[in-house]
């Protein structure tokens, strides 16, 4: 079959691990007969460069005609200023709103070879399987208003949070969704002992729990969420949360896995008329780490969380499960055979570069 794929490498090791996710895609093209067509755009700091606005119309075009977005990552510290008008991280926000992207899916799993990367206790992880469904277009990001002014007694500044009971509803259909496919258990995350939203987004779920009986719903405050996630991050299997709760607990997740550049995401716009858990349906793809800087340009970032977001775009917009399972057990059977890059390696002298790592994914996908 034929696909039209948007890929938007982005900053940092944006452009890096981006290269690597579609040599793993041309792969799976060449072994399961399908053509994808890719489209390259700007977005971020590398467009503010070139035009002076960090999502150019052009890359909003083509990713509204494209099946998926493949994103790599925005931003840099050439582009910090906090005065700065415009930011790199404006371009994936612009781009998360204009194509309707509500539901990030952030899984962390953790990988039995690299139960010793992580700095938690092998006790602990032992059997960690869970996935992070947080909202993306709503909350603090987006709420009105959201402005810095000078008052009488010095400098002020607001950000809003503000949920309407449909963006809440529609994430939670989400989660229980989820579920069901899964070990049947949500948590829903919140801080109802404070926030107002909160307290509707506690009375919503509930609402909506009925229409999912098999479902068992928990409610946990997200400070409580936080500790629980370290302490006993096993009893998770769907969370599901507000955008900036989510934003800070998936990061936190992320150590469970031994690294950040081990963690794909994927962020998912309505299913057209609302009807319910069908796919494939329009997402956007990208690893959940940053670009990096640091480490930019040297050839050592993981690639492995972008091309796992390549097998999440596989079963989740471009409706190819079996594809989307050849990758990531190509990844796993990689990581079972030592196959290491810098992040997640005992010794540095035999880490792969990230090159090196997606040649060799492209190959056991290819050959075996
Ligand atoms: C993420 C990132 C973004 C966010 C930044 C880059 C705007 O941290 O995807 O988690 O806060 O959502
Ligand atoms: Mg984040």
């Amino acid at each position: 079959m034929n696909f039209s794929v948007a890929v938007l490498p982005g900053d940092g090791v944006g452009p890096e691990v981006v290269a690597e996710g579609v040599k793993v895609l041309e792969a799976i093209g060449a072994k399961f007969g399908h053509a994808f067509e890719l489209g390259y755009g700007i977005v971020g700091g590398n467009a503010i460069d070139q035009c002076g606005e960090p999502l150019p119309k052009e890359t909003l075009d083509l990713c509204l005609k494209s099946d998926a977005v493949l994103l790599g990552a925005v931003g840099g510290p050439k582009w910090d200023d906090p005065k700065a008008k415009v930011r790199p991280e404006d371009g994936l926000l612009a781009l998360r709103k204009k194509l309707r992207l509500f539901a990030n899916l952030r899984p962390v799993k953790v990988y039995p070879s690299l139960i010793n990367s992580s700095p938690v206790k092998p006790s602990v992880l032992a059997g960690v399987d869970l996935i992070i469904v947080r909202e993306l277009t709503g909350g603090l990001y987006f709420g009105r208003p959201k402005r810095r002014w000078q008052s009488s007694k010095g400098r002020a500044g607001v950000d809003t949070l503000r949920y309407s009971e449909h963006e809440i509803r529609r994430i939670l259909n989400i989660g229980f969704q989820l579920a069901q496919g899964r070990r049947k258990r949500l948590t829903s995350v919140d801080k109802a002992n404070v926030l107002e939203t909160s307290r509707l987004w506690r009375q919503i779920a509930e609402e909506v729990s009925q229409d999912y009986t098999d479902v068992t719903l928990e409610h946990m405050l997200v400070d409580t969420a936080a500790m629980q996630l370290i302490r006993n991050p096993a009893n998770f299997d769907v969370v599901v949360t507000e955008n900036t709760f989510g934003d800070i607990l998936t990061d936190e997740a992320s150590v469970l896995s031994g690294s950040m550049g081990m963690l794909p995401s994927a962020s998912l716009a309505p299913e057209p008329g609302n009807k319910g858990p069908r796919y494939p349906r329009f997402g956007l793809y990208e690893p959940i780490h940053g670009s990096a800087p640091d480490i930019a340009t040297q050839g050592i970032a993981n690639p492995l969380a972008t091309i796992l977001s390549v097998a999440m775009m596989l079963r989740l917009s471009l409706g190819l499960e079996r594809e989307a399972q050849t990758v990531e057990s190509a990844v796993e059977i990689a990581l079972a055979r030592g196959h290491r890059t810098a992040d997640i390696a005992d010794d540095n002298a035999t880490a792969l570069t990230t090159g090196q790592m997606g040649d060799t994914i492209a190959k056991i996908l290819s050959t075996e």
